[in-house]
């Protein structure tokens, strides 16, 4: 299989099963109740490992054969997991070097989850050999769907492996001492090192770390966490099990892992997505998951996880709602998932996540919760047909892009920037709830990549450029692109070291422009820009060199000032934005600038009026989602019908508020939205 094949025969419905935690009389109750809800795909042995290997090289399997057994009787399929992101007891009593340490010292203890040293050779060890135990015996099981490695890699280990393997990490990137110490620029704070052995991972110190050291010890450790996944699917193909493999990524509130490279090494990616507002903006929040997971992936991907019944904000859950919740399974649909697949099937009576929303919920099978689940089931039956993948070109088409990397969060956490109310994903979330907002198709874009489907570029507090991104993003302007670079992008080089001579000193030339200081506004300041806009958190003291001041400051001593400019280079036009545009002024001026451009949304006048509109493509057919999220009734006319009721859009197809609808259409068939 190559990554962007993965094409299930229908979407992947269900979630993860935790069957050690039940009696056998609950399985029964499990599969009666996953045949009328028509689940079709359990995820098994996430938190498996002490009920697998009990005891140090001692496996236990006839419970999960068991398992097997009967979720196979009943036609479900299964991802299964390799349980090394929870160590059992025994592991970590046997081998506490292999436990992680905190920056401040602080050993962790065994009691929760999560709690490995990713770079112990004990660790990587046992985990190697579970991996291919439960290879050997379940590698070639037909109900197979997919490998899941691990769960959400993500702990950070400051303790003395780690510390090796970033010193041989390093050794590797900088080649010399020397090459280091120019990058990290430790003639500050007499920080030179004579040796690769001098330095430590980034711990508790006296006063503020090395942001180039801060950095490097994220890359290594995504790096080191991904040496350990590809270890395991290596253990998995060498006893010869040819299933997809996959590892489970986690938005929004923390990334340790550098998603690109990290969807190189797996068949299909996929994500736990969990919502984090209650507000219309949850909706957005779906559709900026759903758009990185699908371009991460290059295609099809997997939702692994969401919460069934309510969404945790403000330490409360906030329940969904029934038609919300399908519109958000849909949602991510439209946008390449093949599954709606949940944490978790029932909810546990015991443990440390007790209260988290199940698909089966404490009450049981016989409650509103449930009835919900069983209505999904019914509509995912009926999307069978858009699993299939198109014979060419992407699933959603898009001309917009946005850049994406995590270089640019991890540099936005380091200690000391001109304002610590910086953050690289709400700048790139609130970039992408522009064009949601407009209803227009985006996809997220890895540096360096082909942009030749994309006329519209945007870069969003992306804070360290190298240089071969600088010249890419030259060529794209000079070819004919359009180019939004937003405040906070191409400041510094990929060591953090400041571009002098002006800022953002490594785009100053592309954008015509030299800043001279940067000026961030205090907590809960607007201001207003002479188009009419407003702006809060950020403003510069700039000039232009070579481009035009399409809006100017009006406040203080930057009145009169440039805060936006356009620069033409080749065929192509840049915009910088020095301002911290509010959400509002952003949605104004990307959707002006799209329209400008004669990109459309994908229904014009939908979005509009909180109807959402995505276009899939799949084999020989297109796919119109249509979930409305608005307060009023809407008609849309095209020439195909909807898949979940049956009904025919040719004359027109009306959607009550809630309601949503999947239109099987010809390629490129037209789409009208109908005036009330
Ligand atoms: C993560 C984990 C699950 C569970 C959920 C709860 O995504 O993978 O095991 O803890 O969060 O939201």
């Amino acid at each position: 299989m190559t990554r962007g094949d993965y094409a299930p025969a229908q979407v992947l419905f269900g979630g993860d099963w935790s069957p050690e935690q039940w009696d056998p009389a609950t399985w029964d109750e499990d599969l009666a109740l996953m045949r009328r809800a028509k689940v079709n795909t359990v995820t098994l042995g996430v938190f498996s490992w002490s009920a697998l290997e009990p005891t140090e090289g001692a496996f236990v399997t006839d419970w999960l054969d068991e398992i097997l057994e009967r979720i196979t009787a009943a036609g479900i399929g299964f991802f299964l997991a390799t349980p090394t992101a929870s160590p059992p007891p025994w592991f970590t009593r046997a081998h506490p070097d292999a436990l992680p340490v905190r920056p401040d010292g602080t050993r962790l203890t065994h009691g929760s989850r999560d709690t490995y040293a990713i770079s112990a050779p004990a660790y990587r060890e046992a985990s190697r050999r579970i991996a291919r135990r439960l290879a050997e015996r379940y590698g070639d099981h037909p109900g197979l769907r997919g490998w899941h490695l691990h769960n959400e890699y993500g702990t950070l280990d400051h303790g003395p492996h780690a510390e090796r393997a970033f010193q041989a990490w390093l050794a590797r990137r900088y080649g010399t001492i020397d090459a280091l110490n120019r990058a990290w620029t430790t003639a500050f704070w007499s920080q030179g090192y004579a040796d690769f052995a001098e330095i430590t991972p980034p711990r508790a110190t006296q006063y503020l770390p090395n942001p180039a050291q801060a950095i490097d010890f994220r890359r290594f450790s995504s790096d080191e966490m991904l040496a350990a996944m590809v270890e395991q699917r290596e253990e998995i193909r060498s006893v010869g099990s040819t299933a997809p493999v996959t590892t489970n990524f986690m938005l929004p509130t923390w990334n340790h892992l550098e998603q690109w490279s990290w969807a190189d090494e797996q068949d299909v990616v996929s994500l736990d997505h969990y919502l984090d507002t209650v507000g219309p903006d949850a909706e957005a929040h779906v559709a900026y998951g759903s758009d990185l997971a699908r371009s991460w992936s290059g295609g099809p991907w997997v939702l692994m996880e969401q919460n069934a019944r309510g969404i945790r904000v403000d330490g409360r859950t906030v329940a969904k709602g029934a038609d919300r919740m399908i519109r958000h399974c849909l949602g991510y649909i439209a946008r390449g998932s093949q599954s709606s697949l949940f944490f978790q099937w029932r909810q546990s009576a015991g443990g440390s996540e007790q209260w988290h929303g199940a698909l089966v919920p404490h009450a049981g099978g016989d409650t509103r919760g449930f009835a919900a689940v069983e209505r999904l089931g019914g509509i995912l039956e009926r999307l069978a047909p858009v699993t299939a993948l198109p014979a060419d070109g992407p699933l959603v088409r898009s001309e917009v892009g946005i850049l994406w990397h995590a270089d640019a969060w991890w540099a936005l956490e380091t200690p000391d920037l001109p304002s610590s109310h910086l953050s690289y994903s709400a700048e790139v979330r609130a970039t992408h709830r522009s064009f949601w907002r407009a209803g227009i198709p985006v996809d997220f874009v890895r540096p360096l990549a082909d942009l030749s489907a994309h006329r519209l570029l945007v870069l969003a507090a992306q804070y360290p450029l190298s240089d071969a991104q600088v010249t890419w993003l030259e060529e794209f302007v000079e070819g004919g692109g359009e180019l939004v670079v937003t405040y906070l992008s191409g400041l510094a080089d990929e060591h953090l070291r400041i571009a002098t001579g002006g800022y953002p000193g490594r785009l100053r030339e592309l954008l015509g422009v030299r800043g001279e200081e940067l000026l961030p506004l205090p907590a809960g300041e607007r201001i207003t820009l002479s188009d009419g806009s407003e702006a809060e958190g950020w403003t510069e003291l700039l000039e232009t060199t070579d481009a035009e001041v399409l809006a100017a400051y009006t406040h203080g001593e930057l009145a009169s000032l440039p805060a936006i400019t356009r620069a033409r280079r080749g065929a192509g036009r840049v915009t910088y934005v020095s301002a911290g545009w509010t959400q509002e002024a952003r949605d104004q001026r990307l959707s002006a600038l799209a329209a400008e451009l004669g990109i459309s949304p994908t229904l014009p006048g939908a979005a509009e009026r909180g109807l959402e509109a995505v276009r899939r493509r799949s084999a020989g057919a297109d796919h119109l989602f249509l979930l409305h999220h608005g307060a009023a009734p809407v008609t849309v006319r095209a020439d195909g019908q909807d898949l979940l009721s049956g009904d025919s859009a040719t004359g027109g197809l009306r959607l009550e508020p809630g309601e949503s609808a999947v239109l099987g259409l010809a390629p490129d068939a037209p789409i009208t939205l109908l005036e009330d």
